[in-house]
């Protein structure tokens, strides 16, 4: 049984934390709830007890086996340190420690094995490209994979709780008639797409906004090839949660569209649901609440030699982030690794 701390557990993704882990029968020995100081004493209900939240601070990981972080990559960059010091091993959600050559990045349907070599810190994946290498993985490892164009349909979860009432609020003030009042989002985003994430900072002179670039680094280094051409085209899209994603793939080698299937139909975690016609295909409404990546529409693209199109819709909060992170804390206890080298 291990002590847990929630870092971030009053947000989008700490609540799913919560449900996760009793879904997963995880086994707690103890929860410590953590979140700013706006939160503190808060109640929020584990296993049906109260347990109360606390403000965050650096004394908070006496005693603690592991912590799941997810209260954005500037606390992250502060408490992770401090919390390995303390002796507790990281699994975190946030981008800061992602691309470090010395933290892995681990989809534990892909790279389990990277777990192996953490020093304190495991770096959970960018949801867009976590549904997506559960997709290209069972593809690459039969027909190879020379380059993947995607272009992702984000939903407003991504971006936290206040993001998603601010898309409930523009939709009634719409509907009423009222302008949109953007706070988070640049721009409205009810009855609207926005292609720019995340919706401040990081576009660099190339044009690329950092979750694209998230997208073709993490890819490189969860999969272990640098050589996969990737780029990507990121956009925000008026749902709450699940995001969809257009991928098109160029493989190696030739793959046909049923062979596609039939390799994705074996994937863990990953469900095809591909009758269009019956009007059944992956949607943000279909995956949301779910463990599986739906993937549909898989067929071949004409326009290259060894060519292929799917859509796939994966529910960002969980395997995106909190599902995903438990299962690196799951992998590590099956290792014995919940410790710090
Ligand atoms: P709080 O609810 O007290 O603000 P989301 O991604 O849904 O916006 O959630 C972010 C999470 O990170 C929340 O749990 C939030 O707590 C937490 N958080 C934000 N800023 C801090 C901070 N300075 N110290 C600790 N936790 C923080």
């Amino acid at each position: 049984m291990y002590r847990v701390a929630i870092m971030g557990a009053t947000g989008a993704v700490g609540l799913e934390f919560i449900k996760i882990l009793e879904q997963r029968n995880f086994p707690v020995k103890s929860l410590r709830l953590l979140a700013s100081s706006r939160s503190a004493g808060r109640q929020l209900k584990f296993k049906g007890e109260d347990y109360t939240v606390e403000e965050l601070t650096e004394n908070s990981f006496k005693d603690i086996d592991i912590v799941l972080a997810s209260a954005g990559g500037s606390i992250s960059a502060k408490f992770a340190p401090i919390a390995v010091k303390s002796g507790a091993v990281v699994v975190d959600n946030t981008s800061y420690f992602r691309m470090q050559p010395d933290v892995p990045l681990v989809v534990p349907e892909v790279n389990p094995r990277d777990v192996e070599w953490h020093k304190g810190i495991i770096a959970n994946p960018n949801c867009s490209t976590i549904g997506m290498v559960v997709v290209l993985k069972p593809i690459y490892d039969v027909a190879g994979i020379k380059r993947v164009v995607v272009s992702t349909y984000q939903a407003t979860a991504g971006a936290g709780l206040k993001a998603m009432e601010e898309l409930r609020l523009q939709t009634i003030d719409v509907l009423a008639g009222k302008e949109a009042k953007p706070k988070i989002f640049p721009n409205q985003i009810a009855f609207n797409c926005i292609p720019r994430i995340p919706q401040s900072g990081g576009i660099d002179d190339s044009g690329y906004t950092s979750e694209e670039l998230k997208m073709i680094n993490e890819t490189h280094k969860i999969m272990g090839d640098n050589k996969i051409r990737v780029t990507a085209t990121t956009v925000r899209v008026p749902v709450f949660i699940g995001h969809c994603e257009s991928v098109n793939i160029e493989t190696r080698k030739k793959i046909t569209a049923d062979e596609v299937r039939e390799v994705l139909s074996k994937a863990p975690l990953v469900k095809v649901v591909d009758d269009p016609k019956n009007n059944l295909y992956p949607m943000a409404t279909m995956c949301a609440g779910q463990d599986d990546t739906y993937v549909g529409r898989i067929r071949e693209d004409f326009s290259i030699k060894n060519g292929i199109n799917l859509w796939l819709a994966s529910d960002n909060i969980r395997k995106g982030a909190a599902l995903n992170a438990i299962q690196i804390a799951e992998l590590l206890i099956e290792k014995d690794l919940v410790r710090v080298p």
